[in-house]
């Protein structure tokens, strides 16, 4: 059974405040509530790990954190992915200490003991002196193991065996996300590791953040629509309004997860220059090929979308979003100095390191198909834009920081964030996709819903 209160009395549903679409700003230092959410978020949902496309061979393994546990992801003889607690089960050694690799034994460094890459034990040094076999069996001394799924060949995984399925999980979501990301014949993959840094901040600061906040671009990035490549002006030469950019449809769900989408009719006319209204939807992708395609593969789309995937993805693509409780992902596009558009795409994983620390986890990928050329393009210019020191996340790391350390003052702890911009449009009309869908000016909606399934899962039982 859970604790509905935390040690001071206060109840964990008064954390967040519906009535107001108020959350109380000591969730984003208090190490108390950080404990809990290690149990009954990351300790429940289905945790994304990585790409399938890191591991391509059999003995292929990537360390990876999941909540506060380290696990190993592994691919063995089979081809089976497989997700398991780095901890050995002798005495609690790490058994991996490297963050990848290939091996058919992972073998502890402390006193031998041996495991396959599917967890099982195989056994230990001088086996017969030292394992009698007379308290627990071979079968009872394997590595924990997780229950994993691949969704387009991301790796999830969850410690609740008998929980909901992946299916469950995305709910709603899974309508859009299919479009981003089983949309082609073959299939996404990873353009090399993914860059890791770690930023001074809570993990919500980043994780609500990720549910598909727009309404900080006009302000935090407005840069980007100032200089160079990105700049939009007026025929004057002064900085035009970028406020219709943040015109949309925003879709939440009641698992947090989040998706903004973007009118494709003004992207092209603003990146391309082309009328939207004079293209046939075929020009369209043309025009603006979904990121990390290349624009022969656009044919693909026909046949593993349905015809409504495909409508929303001629007119209304999603851009940037988020998988409950910390990724993002961006499929955003960058003009060229040619006049050209380049498709990148991303996906960030904010894994919470402590009550102020989170590991920023930044994986660039492009679909299998697309040529080299294509590739070697998206992954330079994404690491540009969303990289280490990349131009977008420079200032997003810049304000979870501040955040974090706002809601650690005595007198801060005690404030509100406070949700106020609230959607009344509903979803445009004929929409065709599910979900609690709204229209116009980008909103708080998105993060409001996410810190309502954070409460939800808060105060559920283990
Ligand atoms: Fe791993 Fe002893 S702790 S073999
Ligand atoms: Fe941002």
């Amino acid at each position: 059974q859970t604790s509905p209160m935390l040690a001071d009395g206060t109840k964990i549903t008064d954390l967040v405040m519906p009535a107001t679409r108020e959350v109380q700003m000591r969730v984003l230092s208090d190490p108390e509530i950080y404990d809990l959410e290690m149990e009954r978020i990351f300790g429940k949902i289905w945790n994304f790990l990585g790409h399938e496309s890191e591991i391509p061979d059999p003995g292929d393994f990537v360390v990876r954190d999941m909540g506060s546990d380290q696990v190993i992801i592994s691919r063995d003889k089979a081809g089976e992915v497989h997700v398991m607690l780095n901890v050995c089960p002798h005495r609690g050694m790490r058994v991996s200490v490297l963050d990848g690799g290939n091996t058919q034994i992972h073998k502890c460094i402390y006193h031998g003991w041996a495991f396959r890459p599917n967890g099982d034990f195989i056994g230990a040094p001088v086996e017969k002196e030292c394992m009698h076999g007379k308290m627990m069996c071979k079968e009872e001394l394997g590595l924990k193991k997780a229950r994993v799924t691949l969704y387009g060949g991301l790796i999830f995984a969850t410690w609740n065996i008998e929980g909901p399925s992946f299916e469950e999980f995305l709910g709603d979501a899974k309508w859009y996300y299919d479009i981003l990301f089983k949309r082609s014949d073959r299939g996404l993959e990873v353009l090399g590791p993914p860059q890791r840094f770690v930023v001074r901040a809570n993990w919500k600061a980043a994780g609500e953040q990720s549910a598909a906040d727009g309404f900080h671009t006009l302000t935090l990035h407005r840069w980007l629509g100032e200089v160079g490549n990105y700049a939009k002006k007026n025929d004057d030469g002064t900085s035009a309004d970028l406020s219709p950019e943040m015109y949309g449809v925003e879709i939440s769900s009641p698992h947090g997860h989040a998706l903004r989408c973007i009118d494709l009719a003004r992207k092209i006319s603003r990146l391309t220059g082309l009328d939207p209204k004079e293209l046939s939807v075929q020009q369209k992708l043309d025009a603006l090929p979904p990121a990390g395609m290349h624009k022969d593969m656009v044919e693909q789309l026909a046949r593993n979308l349905s015809p409504e995937q495909l409508q929303v993805l001629t007119t209304m693509p999603p851009q940037v979003g988020g998988i409950f409780p910390n990724v993002l992902f961006g499929f955003v596009y960058i003009p060229q100095p040619d006049g050209s558009v380049l498709g990148s795409l991303t996906l960030h994983a904010y894994v919470p390191r402590g009550p102020d620390k989170l590991e920023f986890v930044n994986w660039i990928l492009a679909e299998k198909d697309a040529p080299q050329e294509l590739r070697e393009r998206i992954l330079k210019q994404t690491i540009q834009l969303f990289g280490t020191s990349g131009m977008v996340e420079q200032d997003d790391s810049d304000t979870w920081p501040h955040m974090t350390l706002s809601a650690k003052g005595a007198m801060g702890k005690k404030q509100t964030l406070k949700y106020q911009a609230v959607y009344e449009t509903g979803a445009p009309e004929g929409w065709p996709g599910p979900g609690m869908v709204n229209e116009g000016f980008t909103k708080d909606d998105t993060q409001w819903h996410w810190w309502m399934y954070w409460r939800e899962l808060m105060t559920s039982e283990v």
